[in-house]
């Protein structure tokens, strides 16, 4: 593994940060307060090649390496998360499951629009009574004559479900066979068949979309299936894989913005004639953190290097994912100790850290899914 980055590298980077820095990071706490969708951001962010970093610039994206996506991740979630999960989705759940599952066909159809930030993608696995268990799906995709498929059921927390354009879908198609009866779907939210329920109010992320979907007699055709019958459990289970790097990254970005304000904040801030950062028990939480926020980088980027290596990289993300997501919730626990009356105000962003930072230890699989993941992998017991 190389510890130093390449050029394009530190374009991708750069690019995102400026963005970041000139139009999130200002509207980050009116998008946190309203909870409105940030169209316009998403739209200049695939303008720019964010929505589709490891997109090939045949099919509409900036053709780069998953540490490319790791550091513009960590960049535009450090300005504002909810923005990243919806960069997240589009760049790892959608582009990259149809690149690596997809057709010629359906990447020229899906990927380009969503890539270019014309169009919003959303990745539709949870349902209300399965989360974690993920096979335990009853959404039922029913296989016609002609080839088509009827689909019925409900998918519930689908990031950018309110807005999404196409979807990758999951249905069972054969009960019997259990995870080996799920297959993947593309679906057009268009179409006849196809509801939105109600945006669902979160404790974070607040201006990423969430919503239940319902679909009824929904017919996709057979050139909608993405990958082979049978097949949607592995590409699910791959997908999230890397999506796990995504939300990693997600963590660093919005533990590095706490980090940094406990940083400033402790030079600045006077308590019994000094400046609080020269008493020893503050220092010990700015070393913990820091030492958590490298580790959690470098996991990271090692996952990254590894998928970019096209090596098997499971474990390697569950570790990430993991350590990032739980040394953010942490970090973000101990800024706002820190701010103490200041962090737990609305005046500050340290509140919404925490708050944001909570969701990356529950989405694309719980800690006690990673944890799970990476025992068995280890073990290779079940
Ligand atoms: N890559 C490819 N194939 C995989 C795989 C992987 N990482 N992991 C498992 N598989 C395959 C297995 O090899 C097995 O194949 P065979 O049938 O050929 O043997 C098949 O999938 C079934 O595997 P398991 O028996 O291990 O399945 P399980 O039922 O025990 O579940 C699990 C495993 C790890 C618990 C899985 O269900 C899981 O990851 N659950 C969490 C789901 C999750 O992350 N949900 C997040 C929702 S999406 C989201 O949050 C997006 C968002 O909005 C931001």
């Amino acid at each position: 593994m190389d510890f130093g980055f390449t050029e394009e590298q530190l374009m991708i980077q750069d690019v995102a940060r400026r963005i970041a820095e000139e139009k999130i990071a200002p509207s980050a706490e009116h998008h946190d307060q309203t909870g409105e969708f940030p169209l316009e951001n998403i739209r200049l962010l695939g303008e720019n090649g964010l929505m589709g970093i490891e997109v090939p610039a045949e099919y509409g994206g900036a053709g780069m390496d998953t540490v490319g996506y790791v550091l513009a991740m960590i960049e535009i979630a450090a300005a504002d998360a909810a923005h990243s999960t919806i960069m997240s989705v589009n760049n790892s759940l959608f582009c990259n499951g149809i690149l690596t599952h997809g057709t010629e066909a359906q990447k020229q159809k899906y990927v380009r629009d969503i890539a270019e930030g014309r169009a919003i993608g959303a990745f539709a696995l949870t349902e209300p009574q399965s989360g974690s268990d993920a096979t335990a799906m009853r959404c039922r995709a029913v296989k016609q004559a002609d080839g088509s498929f009827v689909i019925n059921g409900k998918k519930s927390w689908i990031t950018s479900g309110p807005v999404a354009d196409y979807i990758v879908l999951f249905a069972m198609t054969d009960p019997d066979k259990g995870a080996r009866g799920i297959t993947a779907f593309m679906i057009d939210t268009q179409r006849e068949g196809f509801h939105r329920g109600k945006t669902e109010p979160k404790l974070g992320i607040r201006a990423s979309a969430t919503c239940e979907i319902e679909f009824t007699d929904y017919v996709a055709h057979a050139d909608e299936v993405l990958g082979e019958e049978g097949q949607g459990f592995k590409i699910a289970m791959s997908v999230l894989d890397a999506g796990r790097i995504g939300i990693a990254s997600q963590a660093i970005g919005i533990a590095r913005a706490a980090y940094q304000a406990s940083l400033e904040y402790v030079k600045e801030r006077k308590a019994f004639g000094q400046a609080i950062g020269s008493f020893q028990m503050i220092q010990a939480k700015i070393a913990d953190m820091k030492c958590k926020l490298d580790a959690a980088l470098l996991l990271t980027l090692r996952a990254a290097w590894k998928k970019s290596q096209g090596e098997r990289f499971s474990t390697e993300a569950a570790v990430a994912k993991l350590t990032a997501s739980e040394n953010a919730m942490w970090i973000a626990h101990q800024a706002v100790q820190i701010h103490a009356g200041m962090g737990y105000s609305k005046e500050m962003p340290l509140e919404r850290y925490f708050r944001d930072a909570k969701i990356t230890e529950i989405y694309e699989g719980t800690s006690e899914i990673q944890r799970l993941v990476i025992a068995r992998n280890e073990t290779g017991l079940r």
